[in-house]
């Protein structure tokens, strides 16, 4: 048995979703365990696309139980709607396939109201999903939160919403936001709880008796760690922890009972939103890279920033969560190129760093510094993935070289079969045993 973390090792979009798929092949149970309907992971089954919010991606493979962690912040409208998506299309069918912690707190239509309202200000330069994530956590942290098992004691729902919009009601008039009708509100939510009673329960204490119990358990990380709220590009980061971290204290799982931590990287970078970005290209190969790689945000549909391969961030991931082995992912967007480049460090004011400082200032005036390999050609077909070719293979190893850690996977296209796994945690746990 393992329990294994998988974190985007970036600023989010790092394929987390196609790689946990993939390794949810072992797992008995994927647990989410910061964030909410923020994220948005792509599924390709079969040459039919999935996109996840707020259920794990382990959602395609049956006898997989998919949790949502106490630490995430759940949008019960979203939710409601993904759980039917799902249902209709033959997953999820029992109820013992989705669990969502009843202490996770509620994203309600003010927390969404208010998160529009201020990126929608010119002085505000972050550009959030829009999802209500950040004021939902300043809720939670206000100890003046709704949490999900709220949604199934009417009377203790009444009231703390009634103390919840007395609380935001004057900032949200200040962005000239209406007031929310209570009643509306308590009427449409509490149904909604009642559709998601089957799967309300204590999600710390269920996955801790999986721990226990011998089961494979992954810990699926949404954003990416550089857009943790304490290690990553503050302010333009998320409200939650996304390191590796983060899966020890959303859960309540003791640090102990991690085996491994999967970091996982595309071949390039992007970014949607604001903040400092050294390896941003507003050029043709920018271009290519965001129409190849369809770098379009799944949740906004927002264009996402491009660049080079960042490793002084890759380093920063490494280190503050803990990343034992990389998955390299869309590799194939980068196939054509005469010349990859890798950013291999900065130099700023005068000195040479190797992991990205998180001072903005030194972040904003960082330039990178590249190292650059000879391209590889266009694969020709999903079976013979670009990594035959020895430019391709030089890339990934000069990577993990680079950043001293192994590469796991490495993935050239969208669909299951266009992964190649070269150490699976869970496999080779199992074959420990
Ligand atoms: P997945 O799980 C990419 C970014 C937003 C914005 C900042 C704050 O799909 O990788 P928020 O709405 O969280 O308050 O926005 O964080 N962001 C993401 N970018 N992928 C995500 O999730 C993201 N979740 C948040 O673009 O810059
Ligand atoms: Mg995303």
């Amino acid at each position: 048995m393992a329990v294994v973390i998988v974190v985007g090792a970036q600023w989010g979009d790092e394929g987390k979703g196609k790689v946990v798929d993939l390794l949810t092949e072992r797992a008995r149970y994927v647990v989410r365990w910061a964030g909410g309907a923020n994220a948005g992971h792509t599924l390709v089954v079969d040459g039919k696309k999935y996109v996840t919010r707020l259920i794990p991606s382990g959602v395609l493979r049956s006898g997989v139980t998919c949790v949502l962690g106490e630490a995430m912040v759940v949008d019960p409208t979203v939710l409601v709607d993904e759980v039917r998506a799902f249902r209709a299309q033959g997953f999820l069918a029992r109820h013992e396939d989705l669990v969502v912690a009843a202490r996770a707190h509620l994203t309600l239509p003010y927390h969404r109201e208010l998160d529009r309202l201020r990126d929608e200000r010119p002085d505000n330069t972050i550009g959030t999903t829009r999802k209500g994530i950040g004021p939902t956590y300043e809720s939670k942290a206000a100890r003046i939160g709704l949490r999900v098992g709220d949604l199934l004691h009417p009377d203790r729902f009444r009231l703390q919403l009634a103390r919840q919009i007395e609380a935001l009601l004057p900032q949200l008039t200040a962005l000239g936001g209406a007031a929310p009708d209570a009643t509306e509100i308590a009427a449409h939510y509490l149904a909604l709880g009642q559709e998601l009673r089957p799967y309300i329960a204590d999600a710390s204490k269920l996955v801790h008796e999986a721990i226990t119990r011998g089961d494979n358990v992954m810990f699926e990380g949404a954003q990416g760690v550089l857009l943790d709220i304490d290690h990553g590009t503050y302010p333009y980061v998320t409200s939650s922890s996304a390191t590796a971290g983060g899966a020890c204290a959303g859960l309540g799982i003791g640090p102990t009972a991690i085996d491994t931590v999967l970091g996982i990287a595309k071949g390039y970078a992007t970014r949607v939103g604001g903040g400092p970005f050294p390896t941003e290209l507003k050029d043709a190969t920018g271009d290519l890279l965001r129409k190849r790689g369809n770098e379009f945000g799944s949740v906004t549909g927002r264009p996402r920033r491009c660049g080079w391969l960042d490793l002084p961030a890759l380093r920063l991931a490494i280190r503050t969560s803990g990343i034992e082995g990389l998955a390299l992912t869309k590799l194939d967007v980068l196939s054509g190129l005469e010349r990859v480049r890798i950013c291999v460090g900065y130099r700023v004011g005068g000195q040479t760093l190797e992991e990205m400082p998180l001072d903005i200032d030194d972040l904003a005036a960082a330039e990178p510094i590249y190292e650059d390999l000879d391209g590889w050609p266009a694969p020709g077909s999903a079976d013979t993935p670009p990594s035959a070719t020895k430019a391709a293979a030089r890339f990934v190893a000069r990577v993990g070289e680079l950043v001293g850690r192994p590469v796991w996977a490495t993935s050239w296209g969208a669909g299951r079969a266009e992964t190649i796994l070269t150490l699976d945690p869970f496999a080779s746990a199992d074959a420990a045993v």
